[in-house]
């Protein structure tokens, strides 16, 4: 996707056994467009091999505010200067303390201190034992960096490499790429709370059957991603998918329409966006058995009735809120063909301000799609794209809509 093209890192190791997550981070960056520049702490070099860590960057790695190759010998200034951000990852509670203090004796403190701080944004990713982690001193310390102006990547929870389990492991190298790249991403739903429904839904039959369908979830899931990009709280009320929880977004698990509907109605309530990608099953099936169905053997077939489900989407439009104005809602419409006119139809049968057509056979499952954006005054078409670059532009489509009702 190239979500980093254009953009220099300058990507700082301090010491700590995650320096082993360095080395696959600065792939991930330079994978997704980005250029890096490796600085690393003498104890970081007690860990990894500036070696491994030039010939993955492609570039020489400094490591002493003595280093006499920069021609006017100010490699602090230099390679601050140039950065678009600087990514600490490993950051120690060593590190942690001396950026607190402003301390600036080694190359990698001295840069950050040097940086123009409106210009060149500081990311940190810890790396601890869970201990250090949760001492007040670091706490205390993260507390105030963040309040200087430092951005916390936070850590993951688990086996450390020092035996003990819990907090303070370094976030693995995808979490910290789709940080960084959310980190640059406009904050145009900041202060915003979405809602998203996705994948399909799972209607049971009797306890190993059911009714369901072939939607991935995947824009669902790219929709969320990107509200959370675009600064929104969201909450991601799921279907039975296999999809992993895009970073910082709160994921609700659901199987039937029924139970997607009290978990919608339940997050409605402090939603300012909702957006109802989910394939939700027209019917469930009147009665579930509480067994198996067997075969009798005569070879007659069980005969089953049928339940039309609460339309979700219809339900929230006709809320309070929603008529309000206080809850924007945006309906998806999958079709096979005549893509306008059943998403214009559509949307007024929602009662929704935007509905987004596409074509279901060429969305379900895929990685690309093409959307409709169809509202009172027409419609607008957004081309065949990767699902997340649709989505940040319905993200900033939507944000645009909510601006001028505000
Ligand atoms: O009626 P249809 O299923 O084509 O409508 C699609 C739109 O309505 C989607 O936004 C879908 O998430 C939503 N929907 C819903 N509850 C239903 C059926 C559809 O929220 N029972």
């Amino acid at each position: 996707m190239n979500d980093l093209a254009g953009k220099h890192i300058v990507l700082g190791l301090s010491g700590g056994i995650a320096c082993y997550k360095a080395a696959e981070l600065c792939r991930a960056l330079i994978k997704e467009g980005a250029s890096v520049q490796v600085v690393m702490t003498e104890a970081a070099g007690q860990f990894i091999t500036p070696v491994t860590m030039q010939a993955l960057s492609n570039r020489p790695v400094y490591a002493s505010q003595w280093d006499a190759r920069e021609p006017n010998n100010m490699a602090h200034i230099n390679l601050s200067r140039e950065a678009d951000a600087i990514l600490i990852a490993p950051c120690s509670a060593d590190f942690i303390a001396k950026l607190l203090h402003g301390r600036a004796d080694d190359l990698l403190s001295l840069l950050c201190l040097a940086r123009p701080i409106a210009q060149v944004p500081l990311l940190i990713a810890p790396a601890m034992n869970r201990e250090m982690w949760a001492h007040p001193a670091t706490q205390r310390n993260l507390a105030h960096l963040q309040a200087d102006g430092a951005t916390l990547l936070g850590v993951g929870n688990g086996f450390q490499a020092c035996g003990e389990t819990g907090d303070g492991r370094m976030l693995e190298p995808q979490e910290l790429l789709e940080d960084v790249i959310a980190f640059f991403q406009p904050k145009r739903l900041a202060g915003q709370q979405v809602l998203v429904t996705a994948g399909p839904t799972y209607e049971a039959i009797d306890p190993v059957r059911g009714i369901t369908n072939r939607s991935s979830g995947k824009m669902g899931f790219a929709i969320a991603r990107a509200a959370r990009e675009a600064g929104a709280q969201v909450t991601l009320v799921a279907g039975p998918v296999g999809l992993p929880t895009p970073r910082g977004v709160t994921r609700v698990d659901v199987k039937s329409a029924q139970n997607m509907l009290e978990a919608v109605m339940q997050h409605a309530v402090s939603a300012s966006v909702f957006i109802a990608t989910a394939a939700v099953a027209d019917w469930r099936p009147a009665t579930t058995a509480e067994h198996k169905i067997k075969k009798d053997g005569t070879g007659q077939c069980p005969s089953m009735g049928f339940i039309e489900n609460p339309d979700i989407l219809a339900t929230v439009a006709q809320s309070p809120r929603a008529t309000a104005g206080a809850l924007f809602c945006v309906g998806f419409a999958a079709e096979s063909h005549d893509l306008l006119a059943h998403a214009t139809a559509k949307r007024v049968r929602k009662g929704v301000p935007l509905l987004v057509g596409n074509i279901g056979p060429a969305t379900f499952g895929h990685d690309d799609n093409a959307l409709l954006l169809v509202d009172e005054r027409g419609a607008r078409e957004l081309p065949c794209a990767p699902k997340l670059v649709l989505a940040r532009q319905l993200i900033a489509d939507i944000a645009g809509r909510i601006r001028v009702s505000a």
